[in-house]
């Protein structure tokens, strides 16, 4: 999930000889150490613009701090670096491999291969509101090979990443937590469409997202994922180090649905190489799923039309036959903004839906919903069919509490549950009802 962080380096098992320094936590801003790795491939920025930056960017910092220091509303928990990075939450900075000592037992010689996990970690020390889900995507790995243990730390080099360890200091627009207050929030969408005006970043062009979510194989490469953005090609080199190779849009020549992002969660079936995903967007069509073929290129999307809003769906269920969607209670509503708050929020007045679609649908013409109050689900354990087709299983987990979504991620916590749905077949998939759900 996106609020993973790095594994304690004390464990029983593993003992690394160098420890990641921690980072001094809410002293003043300052551009810490980063270790050379690979440099990822970005469109050039015009150099005509570049001068303007050059020229207007310390009079946005400054405008920035401003807003920060007197306009922004006092910060809640759930925007308080003080509390959102405190304990196992604090950020480390990145360490190359590193060899860890066995303390007990010993690694069979014949196990070899990585284990991976992505999570935020903010570069700089926040300045003023930070949200758990800000920080930059870091990857830590352990990697085992010939009987020793590796471990490695390396941030994803997106985009944003590179642009800000540039500048110097951190000040990429959060939908969590840059918006607090009225006016606060009017002068950030003034401040950000100067910043986009004068070149000093291109949002549209280039992404806006920190690959802070997920890992995942595609196509046989290896990707660091966060939703808002696409994907980043990472590659582990034979020396136990993870390198960014680059953003990557699976080889995407659609004009008519535009692809700026997927889901952190995609699933690969191991019988054809094929992977299945999908994105929210906004506007519509505000879900749109599609599969990337074994060989990493995108199909076309099936723009799903029969949503009516911008759910924050995290994840999908996929069986051998279907593809199955959780219209969630979790929204997003851009004028949000306007009254100070962050695009999303928490529609309890809503009915949460399960969406079924063929695996292979071309439209969503075919696609039918159920009703399913009650279940917002944050991730999909497993899914599959049974009776030939007539059940589908799915075990996911469902979010409690979702009304604390947003402000308060320490009072959410999600159960196991497993759904069962029994379908009539009919001609006319549209029409085909669920008769049972069991939880
Ligand atoms: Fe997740």
């Amino acid at each position: 999930m996106a609020f993973q962080k790095a594994p304690h380096t004390n464990n029983s098992i593993f003992g690394i000889k160098k420890s990641p320094e921690r980072m001094p936590f809410l002293k003043p801003v300052k551009h810490r150490t980063i270790l050379n790795t690979a440099e990822p491939h970005f469109p050039k920025i015009n150099q005509k613009k570049q001068k303007k930056q050059s020229l207007l960017g310390p009079v946005f910092k400054s405008i920035d701090n401003f807003i920060t220091d007197f306009i922004d509303s006092p910060l809640r928990p759930s925007i308080d670096p003080k509390h959102v990075l405190s304990g196992s939450f604090a950020p480390v900075n990145e360490l190359p491999p590193t060899p860890c000592d066995v303390v007990e037992g010993s690694i069979p010689s014949c196990l070899d291969g990585v284990y991976l996990l992505n999570g935020p970690n903010p570069q700089f020390d926040p300045i003023g509101a930070y949200h758990l889900f800000d920080g930059d995507g870091m990857l830590h790995m352990i990697r085992i090979s010939g009987g020793q243990a590796t471990f490695c730390s390396r941030y994803v080099k997106t985009y944003k990443y590179t642009l800000e360890r540039d500048m110097g200091y951190p000040f990429f627009p959060s939908p969590f937590s840059s918006f607090n207050g009225i006016l606060a929030s009017i002068a950030r969408v003034g401040l950000i469409v100067a910043r986009v005006v004068a070149g000093e970043f291109d949002p549209l062009g280039n992404g806006f997202g920190s690959a802070n979510i997920s890992v995942a194989v595609i196509g046989g490469k290896l990707y660091a994922i966060g939703e808002s953005d696409l994907p980043y090609e990472m590659k582990v080199t034979s020396d136990g180090d993870i390198i960014t190779i680059g953003r990557h849009n699976f080889h995407h020549n659609e004009e008519e649905f535009k692809f700026w992002g997927m889901t952190a969660h995609p699933k690969t079936d191991p019988e054809t190489g094929e992977t299945f995903a999908f994105r929210y967007s906004f506007p519509s069509p505000y879900l749109t799923y599609f599969r990337i073929d074994p060989q990493g290129r995108k199909q076309p999307g099936v723009p799903i039309f029969s949503m009516k809003n911008t759910a924050f769906i995290h994840d999908l269920g996929v069986t051998r036959h279907y593809a199955v969607f959780n219209d969630v209670q979790m929204v997003i509503r851009p004028c949000e903004i306007l009254k100070g708050k962050p695009p999303m929020i928490v529609d309890l007045e809503k009915t949460t839906r399960l969406g079924f679609i063929k695996k292979y649908a071309k439209d969503d013409s075919e696609m039918w919903w159920i009703d399913a109050p009650g279940l917002n689900i944050s991730h999909v354990v497993n899914a599959w069919e049974e009776d030939d087709g007539d059940t589908l299983v799915l075990v996911v987990t469902n979010i409690s509490l979702v009304d604390h979504m947003i402000e308060r991620l320490d009072l959410v916590y999600t159960i196991m549950e497993e759904l069962l749905g029994m379908f009539e077949k009919e001609e006319n998939y549209a029409e085909a009802r669920a008769v049972s759900k069991i939880s």
